[in-house]
């Protein structure tokens, strides 16, 4: 049955046309009791909907919508390695790579368990060699400097989660510094290279596919810059003590000549944008050591047990899910803002980009006919704080509607015995849950709103999700991440969707193969349109040299 010829949906547009005209503000006056009703704890995360423009009626009828889409099936598909990612004829098993070694799951006939755990092993077995300066550059002295190389899932979640966790770093690991380079244009590693030890500097070259070229152009740089500072010859000497390849396809490693004791791999069952949580989260145990990447996982595994199996009114991931269904499909808001009050997570902004619209950016069902309703919606975000100064204008006076989820762990610093800290933290504290309030009751919060001019008014109305960690630690991290992709993951099935594909990304690679021999040809004899040939034309008049 076509989604919106479905009860559910229909019932839902039903009351979409009742709570459409209702203020945030007037269910708080009407419910007192709304964030009993509307907040959810699995353990250290709380996930607030109290803000939402919804009440627990809109939430039964959401979760008949996911009964009525086999949501159930669907989660165990995607657990027992049913090929979910129909297009690509795979599974998608990011959840395996996080179940406890004593696990089992048959994957044509074969228990991928024992597979998974003995990549883990030989990581540990690197990153202890590096952390206990065993790992020797070609001069012999230990490495102290470890370059990421990759992008999109290749660099994100390592990036991310490296950044937020960099108060867990033990102390084996506090004299390595770790940087991630993704740019194609080089200017990262321009930037690096000026600064770096070759003797003592590792890369690691991430690359599910290692066909990316932004990934494969940065290596090759960095290959030969290490050739030239070095001034050895040997260049299999120097790429067997400063390249560690991690990949899903080994014959490109080798090719590249990465040798087969320097590969970390994994699996092509892992999407990129879900592999932080294989060989690809290398950085991230390196950072954090491996018992820090195993608590990481576990808290991972912890929310999928979670997904799996608490029914759809008190789960998390369906709940958050079902949210931006109803913003999304029935209040028609597409545009979604993810606001960390945490200065560690300034990268989960850009992690979740990749996650949510990488995933679910998407307009065709699973059938292959179009979508006649929105999908991923629009999604950006900056540390809270930060926005506060930046884009909160358009948040609270703006014409568009915005839905918000704000990200703060309720506890920081209270260890530190720095008091001025502890103050810095209560501010953030403060702030945001004076910006979520604001946002979703407006100036309904002051006494005297009504009599200010009008260009001073906040109308509020914008829907909030307030997501509380206890405190981050890698095992909050882990359910936070797990929480969002599973998130993610319900969304599709509602919609119909594939969101383990990426074919959108294809076709822009393609075309700039054709360019790059453009530009080395006579633009006026290639018959590409006229904006491209006139940007070819002054480039190349650009690039010729000077008299
Ligand atoms: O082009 C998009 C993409 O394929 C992402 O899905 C992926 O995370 C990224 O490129 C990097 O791919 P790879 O890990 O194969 O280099």
């Amino acid at each position: 049955m076509p989604l919106q010829q479905s009860p559910a949906w229909q019932a839902l547009t039903k009351h979409a046309e009742q709570m459409s005209a209702r203020h945030i503000s007037d269910l708080f006056k009407s419910d007192t009791q709304r964030f009993t009703q509307l907040s959810f704890s699995q353990d250290d995360i709380l996930l607030d909907l109290s803000k939402q423009r919804m009440t627990e009626e809109t939430l039964s009828l959401l979760t008949s919508l996911a009964s009525e889409r086999n949501l159930q099936q669907w989660t165990e598909d995607l657990f027992s390695g049913a090929p979910v990612n129909a297009s690509e004829n795979r599974p998608a098993l990011h959840t395996a790579l996080r179940a406890p070694g004593s696990s089992s799951l048959l994957l044509n006939g074969q228990d991928i368990i024992p597979e998974i755990q003995s990549n883990l092993e030989r990581m540990q077995a690197i990153v202890e060699r590096i952390h206990s300066g065993q790992w020797r550059g070609f001069t012999g002295h230990s490495i102290n400097t470890v370059v990421n190389i990759g992008v999109g899932g290749s660099d994100l979640g390592p990036l991310m989660a490296c950044k937020a966790l960099a108060e867990n770093q033990p102390e084996e690991a506090a004299h390595i510094q770790i940087h991630f380079v993704s740019s194609m244009d080089g200017s990262q590693l321009a930037e690096l290279l000026n600064k770096l030890n070759p003797a003592r500097t590792l890369f690691v070259i991430s690359s599910k596919s290692f066909t990316t070229v932004d990934t494969l152009a940065n290596a090759n740089t960095a290959k030969e810059w290490l050739k030239k500072s070095s001034m050895a010859d040997n260049e299999t000497m120097l790429t067997a003590r400063h390249f560690i390849g991690v990949s899903a396809a080994s014959e490109k490693m080798t090719e590249w000549g990465i040798s087969a004791s320097h590969q970390l791999g994994f699996w092509e069952w892992t999407g990129g944008r879900y592999s932080m949580w294989s060989t690809i989260g290398f950085p991230i145990a390196l950072k954090l050591g491996m018992p820090g990447f195993r608590q990481l996982l576990a808290g991972a595994h912890a929310m999928d047990q979670h997904f799996r199996t608490a029914p759809f009114g008190e789960n998390l991931p369906v709940l958050l899910a079902l949210c931006g269904i109803w913003n999304i499909n029935f209040l028609k808001i597409n545009a979604h803002a993810i606001l960390p009050y945490d200065g560690r997570l300034s990268h989960f902004p850009a992690y979740l980009e990749q996650l949510e619209m990488e995933s679910n950016g998407k307009s065709v069902t699973r059938d292959g006919t179009l979508t006649d309703y929105s999908t991923c919606p629009i999604l950006w975000g900056e540390v809270g704080s930060n926005a506060q100064h930046a884009f909160y204008q358009l948040l609270h006076q703006g014409t568009e509607s915005v839905m918000c989820d704000f990200i703060v762990a309720a506890r920081r610093y209270h260890q530190s015995g720095n008091n001025e800290l502890l103050h810095q933290h209560q501010l953030n504290l403060a702030n945001c849950l004076a910006q979520s309030r604001i946002l979703a009751l407006g100036d309904s919060v002051l006494k005297d709103a009504e009599s200010a001019p009008v260009y001073k008014r906040y109308r509020g109305n914008q829907p909030c999700t307030t997501l509380l960690l206890d405190e981050l630690t890698p095992a909050s991290l882990g359910q936070l991440i797990a929480l969002y992709e599973h998130k993610v993951f319900v969304q599709s099935v509602i919609w119909g969707i594939n969101p383990f594909d990426q074919w959108g990304v294809e076709l822009g690679k393609k075309v700039a193969t054709s360019l790059l021999s453009a530009l080395s040809a006579d633009p006026a004899a290639s018959d590409f349109d006229s904006s491209t040939r006139g940007l070819l034309e002054k480039i190349s008049s650009q690039s010729e040299p000077e008299a």
